[in-house]
C-alpha cells in the first residue's frame, strides 16, 4: 500500500492505476477504523478494482460543542489495518491541503438534509458535502462507497452527485454490528462498559418496531414505544423517525419504501442506527 500526502502524489499515483487499465473505488473516511469501514473496503476490492481510502478528520462537519477535538486519531493503526485489508493507496491530506488560507466554497444540498439530523446538527452536512466534493475531484473515482450506517449521508451524497454529475457510482454497504447488534462506530469507544451494556437498546428498540410497523402497527404508536424504551435504557432521544427511504420525507407517500431512524444519547456519547422496513 502507498501512502501520500501531497495532492501531485495522489495524483501521479491514481494516474499510474489508470495506465494499468484498472476501475477505481474510493472510500472516504475520517480513520479510527474499525469493521465498519473495512466492510467498504472489501465490498470495494470485491468489485475488481484499486481501492483508495482517504483519512481526514473534516472540521468543517463538526459542530462548535461537538468532538473535533477529542475525535480518535490513529494513524498507524488504521495504516497496518488498511494494508491487510488489501488498500491500494492511502490519501491522508494534510488540513492545509484541504482548507488552504482563503477557502471560500460551501456546498449545501437541500432538501434530504432538512431533517434527522440536519435538524440536529446545523451545518454537518454542509460539512461532508464540500469534503466529499473535493475529494471526488482529488481522487476521480469510478465508484465510491458508504456505508447506511449513516443512511442520511448516503442520501445527502447520492443527491449531490446526481445534481452535479460527478461521474461516480454510489454503493451502499449495509451496517455492521457488533455481535449484540450494536452499530460498530468510531465514537462507541467513548461509552464506559455499563453505556455499552444499556447501548443496545437502540438497535433492539429499532428491531422492534420496524416489525412492529411491518406487521401494520401504526407508525406513531411504534415510535412511541421506541422512544419510551430508549428513555428507559438511559438515553436522551434527539429523534425517533419513519421517512422515505429516498427522499427521507417525514410524510411518505404510499408504496414507497420506508426507513426507521434513530439518534440517541448515552451520556457524552451521540448514537445513531437505522433499519429498512420490510413490510410483510
Ligand atoms: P466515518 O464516520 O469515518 O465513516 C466512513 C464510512 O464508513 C462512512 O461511509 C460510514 O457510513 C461507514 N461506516 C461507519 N460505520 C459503519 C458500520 N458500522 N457499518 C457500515 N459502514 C460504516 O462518514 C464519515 O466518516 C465522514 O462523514 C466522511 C464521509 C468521511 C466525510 O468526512
Amino acid at each position: 500500500m502507498q501512502t501520500v500526502r501531497t495532492l501531485s502524489d495522489l495524483r501521479a499515483a491514481v494516474a499510474a492505476f489508470r495506465a494499468e487499465g484498472a476501475r477505481v473505488a474510493f472510500v472516504p473516511t475520517m480513520g479510527a477504523l474499525h469493521a465498519g469501514h473495512l466492510a467498504l473496503v472489501d465490498a470495494a476490492k470485491r468489485a475488481g478494482t484499486k481501492v483508495v481510502v482517504s483519512i481526514f478528520v473534516n472540521p468543517k462537519q463538526f459542530g462548535p460543542k461537538e468532538d473535533l477535538a477529542r475525535y480518535p486519531r490513529r494513524e498507524a493503526a488504521d495504516s497496518r489495518l488498511l494494508v491487510e485489508a488489501g488498500c491500494d493507496l492511502l490519501w491522508l491530506p494534510p488540513v492545509e491541503v484541504m482548507y488552504p488560507d482563503g477557502f471560500a466554497t460551501n456546498i449545501s444540498v437541500n432538501g434530504v438534509t432538512e431533517g434527522l439530523d440536519g435538524a440536529a446538527r446545523p451545518g454537518h452536512f454542509d460539512g461532508v458535502a464540500t469534503v466529499v466534493a473535493k475529494l471526488f475531484n482529488q481522487v476521480g473515482p469510478d465508484a465510491a462507497y458508504f456505508g447506511e450506517k449513516d443512511y442520511q449521508q448516503l442520501q445527502v451524497i447520492r443527491r449531490l452527485v446526481a445534481d452535479l454529475d460527478f461521474p461516480i457510482e454510489i454503493v451502499g454497504v449495509p451496517t455492521q454490528r457488533d455481535d449484540d447488534g450494536l452499530a460498530l462506530s468510531s465514537r462507541n469507544i467513548y461509552l464506559d462498559e455499563e453505556e455499552r451494556a444499556k447501548a443496545i437498546a437502540l438497535p433492539r428498540a429499532l428491531g422492534v418496531a420496524a416489525r412492529a410497523i411491518a406487521r401494520g402497527v401504526p407508525a406513531e404508536d411504534a415510535i412511541t414505544e421506541a422512544q419510551n424504551s430508549l428513555a428507559a435504557a438511559g438515553f436522551m432521544v434527539d429523534y425517533v423517525a419513519v421517512v422515505d427511504a429516498e427522499t427521507l420525507a417525514e410524510a411518505p407517500a404510499p408504496d414507497r419504501p420506508l426507513r426507521l431512524l434513530a439518534a440517541a444519547r448515552m451520556g457524552q456519547t451521540r448514537l445513531i442506527d437505522n433499519v429498512a422496513i420490510v413490510l410483510d
